[in-house]
């Protein structure tokens, strides 16, 4: 894993400012969270070890969803869990190895659009955490723009410079693609923002502009509804909320993959 997809990939200039699109968003502003809070999230940790991290959420025993950008080969990461720091070393941590990683056949690095994975664990596990499942929201959910939601994730660069080992949570709003897409239409970006995604950010960028790791998850009332993909940096400055794969939208796709069955109990609300 040598090319940095984590870099910045395209730079442009609005009103002056600096733009540059980041596929590592991290929490910015947020505070210390617990796995306690998060048990369905786990980190991917890269071999070699200070290569980056992205984050996904347990689904099962045996299966994580994350984003397809945080694809590595299976011989080349492993599975963090049930913890809430993230350290060079840390002797509690317990690890779970992968036996394949399945991205979104639509997947499109350069869109940055379909940006769902499934990661298959080798063996199942069992986190010894209460409720480690993510619950999913259904097909149909709709969140509008201004509903209260959860991001959470380790937002680490790399080990060896981690000021982030701990694990962080913000408290953001989700916004409606269609208000997302308007908010993106001036920001220079060659990227749009489709149906399948879901943005998160607050109205005064106050705080927490950026997103989680990438692959971590949205939440609305434990409901996970989204999956961190992208946003545009510096966050300080941001207009832009975050952008996220939507869950709901890939609930078909997760399914037939996976051959879970998920209890039609989740949605909040369905569309129309
Ligand atoms: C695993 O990572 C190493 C070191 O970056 C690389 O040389 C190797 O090709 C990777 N293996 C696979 C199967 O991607
Ligand atoms: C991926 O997205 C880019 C940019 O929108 C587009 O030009 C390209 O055709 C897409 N590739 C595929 C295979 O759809
Ligand atoms: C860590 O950060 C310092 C200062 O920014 C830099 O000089 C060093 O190369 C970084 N180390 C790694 C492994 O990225």
């Amino acid at each position: 894993m040598k090319i940095l997809i984590f870099a910045s990939l395209i730079i442009y200039t609005v009103a002056g400012t600096q733009l540059t699109l980041d596929r590592n968003p991290r929490i910015v502003g947020g505070e210390d969270g617990q796995i306690e809070e998060f048990p369905a999230l786990v980190a991917i940790i890269n071999i070699p070890r200070q290569m980056r991290t992205c984050a996904g959420t347990l689904i099962s025993e045996q299966w994580i969803i994350t984003a397809a950008h945080c694809y590595t080969h299976p011989v080349n990461f492993t599975i963090e869990y049930a913890t809430s720091y993230l350290q060079q070393t840390n002797p509690g941590a317990k690890h779970a190895d992968p036996e394949l990683f399945l991205r979104h056949e639509k997947y499109n690095g350069s869109s940055i659009t379909f940006d769902i994975g499934l990661i298959k664990l080798l063996m199942p596990l069992l986190t010894g955490l209460h409720s480690p499942f993510s619950r999913l929201a259904m097909p149909g959910s709709y969140y509008r723009t201004g509903t209260p939601a959860t991001v959470a994730g380790w937002g680490i660069w790399s080990y060896e410079n981690s000021t982030l080992a701990h694990l962080q949570k913000a408290d953001l709003q989700v916004w409606h693609y269609r208000d997302c897409q308007e908010a993106h239409k001036d920001s220079g970006s060659s990227l749009s923002i489709h149906s399948h995604q879901i943005c998160a950010g607050l109205p005064d960028f106050s705080k927490a502009e950026c997103n989680g790791d990438s692959g971590g998850p949205l939440y609305v009332h434990g409901v996970q509804v989204g999956i961190v993909s992208w946003s545009l940096k510096p966050c300080t400055v941001a207009e832009f909320p975050g952008v996220y794969t939507d869950v709901s939208f890939f609930i078909p796709w997760i399914q037939e993959k996976t051959g879970l069955e998920f209890e039609l109990q989740n949605f909040l609300i369905r569309k129309n």
